[in-house]
This record gives C-alpha cells, structure tokens and sequence, in this order.
C-alpha cells in the first residue's frame, strides 16, 4: 500500500506550492516519448457477443461514425474576441468571487478581462486536444493488450472516433481560435502513467473511467455554456461518442475486478485518487494566468478556496464518482477510495447517473440520419 506521497509526490494533496512546482519545462518538445511497458496479446477465441454488452456497444459505434470534415460547418466565422466581449458584457455585474489584491489582475480594465477569456477558451480546448491524443494512444494500446475479442473489437472503433476528436479539436485552436497551449503538466503525467503501466486494466481504469469521465463532464458543461454554433456541435458529436467510450470502461472493468484481491483493488484505488488529483490541479490553469502577467502563488490559493471555482471543479467529477461507485472501488479495500473522496469534496456525487447504460441519451443518431 502506497502513502499519498509515494503516489502523488507531496503528503497534502492540497499544498499549492508543490502543485504550482509541476510545470511543463520543455513547451518547444514536439515528439515526447513514453515506455509502453504492455504485453500485445492475440486471442484465439473469436467468438463474437461472448459479452453482449461489448457487443452491442461495437454495432452502435460502426452506426454512429460522422465525418469531422462534412458533419461540421467550417464555413461558421468565429470571432473570439467577439465572443469574449459577450460574456464579459453579460457577466461584468457579477461580484468577482477572488480577492485579487497583490495578484497583478487587480486592476485589470475591460480589455485585460476580455484578453483573459479567449486564452482561457483556447486553454481548454488545447488541453482537450492533447488529452485526446492520450485517448487516441491509450485505446490503440487497448486493442493489442485486452485479452478479449469483443473488447479489441469495440476499442478499434474508439480509435477512430479519438482520431476525429484530435482532428477537430487541433482544427478548430488552428483555424479558428489561431492561438493554442502546450500540453499542461498534471495532464501530461497523468498521460504518461496511462500508457507506461504495464498492466492493461490500468490503461482502461486512467483513461476510460478517469479522463474520459472528467471529459464527457467538462464537455457537457462547455456544450452548455458556449453560444457559438460550430464549437456547441462540435462538442455534440464528441460526447455522443464519449459516452460510449466511459460505458466501455465500466463494462469492461466489472468483470475483471470481480476476481481481485483487496490489495490488487487497492492498487487501482490508488491510481484513481492520483488521477483525479491531477486532473483537479490541471483545472488551475496556471499556464494562462501566468501569460498574463498574474502571481499563481498568489492567486492560485484563493481559487482553491473560492466556493465557484471549488463547485466546477466537483462538477467535474458528476460522471467519476458514480462509475468507481459501480466498479466497486469505493468500498472495497476498506473504503480508502471513499475516504479519500471524501478528503476532496466529490463524495457526493457517488449515487449520480453511472455512464454504463447512459451512452443511448447521448446518442446523435437522429442527426446523422437527418444531415
Ligand atoms: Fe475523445
Ligand atoms: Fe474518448
């Protein structure tokens, strides 16, 4: 059993200073490689719907594939300075939630405000376009390392649908927003232990319940927020696909973990607490107040206390919750996960809708049908 330090580098989860240390040292890497520790596996047995659920999850992905070049009008003008100045207009009555006293943004005009917003936006969406490349990497890794066939073939078509969220996500930052961020350094080690562990349920565990939910979850949030009509479809069409994907991990992984000993179980406990401490860190997004001229060690514990920056940080773990719930990690072991849930303030979302069956509501078939 590993101490919290041991798994994620400092014994307070909540010590700013040794978040804030975490930084990309190298933003002008163009190629990063990672060890991929894993055994490729074939099987023999090609005896397909042996798990119908897997099944039935592959025939509603080969019916749900759009094309990310003629689904999406990319022929929509987007202006995110005018976007920007929107929300600034709506939102400039609104008292600011963070005492900004000795941050540098204290006396930030209209124009700083509005600058923010667009690289905020562009933050965000580069960190999702690098986080699906991870997607694009880890379920390439699925189809060689899960032993079974149903599985393999499932996981073959969620490599294609991460190829078209990669494709969408680095076209829109290039054409559209012409500004983008390098690949934020909590996500990117939480990136790297996802494709170097050896063991293939952890592939699954890192990338399909833990990013892929904290994704789906971000993406409904963004889908719902955002007024600008080619990134509002764009995000529809990818979580119709999420959704699938964070089903494949729950439905996979059951079965598995059923037949572990508590300490084995432990181990992915301790992988799911370390996951979403980088994942919540990540969401700082000290990468764009420092472009900006502000002191993250300043600010960046004021954010952490903040209430609205704490309740879209939970919010973000509406789809992890509920699915470590299903899978069993809370309680089991003793209920260490539970407890550490409990320690970051997520705990409360563990009877939310789990993503097993929910894919159906997210479907766009209809959409496809009708283009
Ligand atoms: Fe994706
Ligand atoms: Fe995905």
């Amino acid at each position: 059993m590993a101490t919290v330090e041991e798994i994620i580098g400092r014994t307070d989860p909540n010590d700013i200073d040794a978040i804030l240390a975490i930084t990309n040292t190298d933003v002008d890497e163009v190629e990063h490689v990672v060890a991929d520790n894993s055994d490729a596996i074939f099987t023999w047995n090609y005896h397909k719907g042996e798990r119908p659920k897997l099944e039935k999850l592959y025939e509603k992905a080969k019916t749900s594939q759009w094309n990310a070049e003629t689904d999406l009008d990319w022929s929509i003008d987007v202006d995110p300075l005018q976007i920007s100045t929107e929300i600034y207009e709506r939102d400039k009555d609104i008292p600011q939630p963070v005492d900004l006293t000795g941050t540098g943004a204290e006396k930030w005009e209209k124009d700083e405000w509005i600058n923010f917003g667009m690289e905020s936006s562009a933050w965000a969406l580069s960190q999702f376009l690098h986080g699906e490349q991870g997607a694009l990497l880890a379920t390439a890794k699925i189809v060689e390392t899960v032993p079974f066939y149903d599985a393999k073939l499932y996981a073959s078509t969620q490599v294609m649908d991460e190829a078209r969220h990669v494709e969408v996500f680095a076209k829109y930052l290039d054409t559209k927003l012409e500004n983008s961020y390098p690949v934020n350094a909590h996500l990117r080690l939480l990136l790297d232990d996802i494709i170097n562990d050896s063991r293939w349920d952890m592939t699954y565990l890192g990338m399909q319940i833990m990013v892929e939910g904290l994704a789906l979850a971000a993406f409904v949030f963004m889908h719902q927020m955002t007024t600008e009509p080619l990134l509002k479809k764009l995000l529809r069409y990818v979580m119709s696909d999420e959704a699938r994907h964070v089903a494949f991990g729950v439905l996979s992984l059951q079965e598995v973990y059923d037949g572990f000993t508590a300490a084995e179980i432990r181990e992915r406990q301790e992988f799911a607490f370390e996951a979403a401490l980088r994942m919540r860190d990540r969401f700082l997004q000290q990468e764009v107040w420092e472009r900006q001229g502000v002191d993250t060690r300043i600010i960046a514990p004021r954010l952490f206390a903040s209430p609205d920056n704490q309740e879209f940080q939970h919010l973000l773990f509406t789809k992890i919750v509920p699915n470590c719930k299903k899978l069993g990690l809370l309680d089991a072991a003793d209920g260490w996960l539970r407890q550490k849930f409990g320690e970051i303030n997520v705990i409360q979302y563990e009877d939310w809708v789990d993503t097993s069956e929910e894919y159906d509501a997210f479907a766009i078939t209809d959409e496809l049908q009708s283009a």
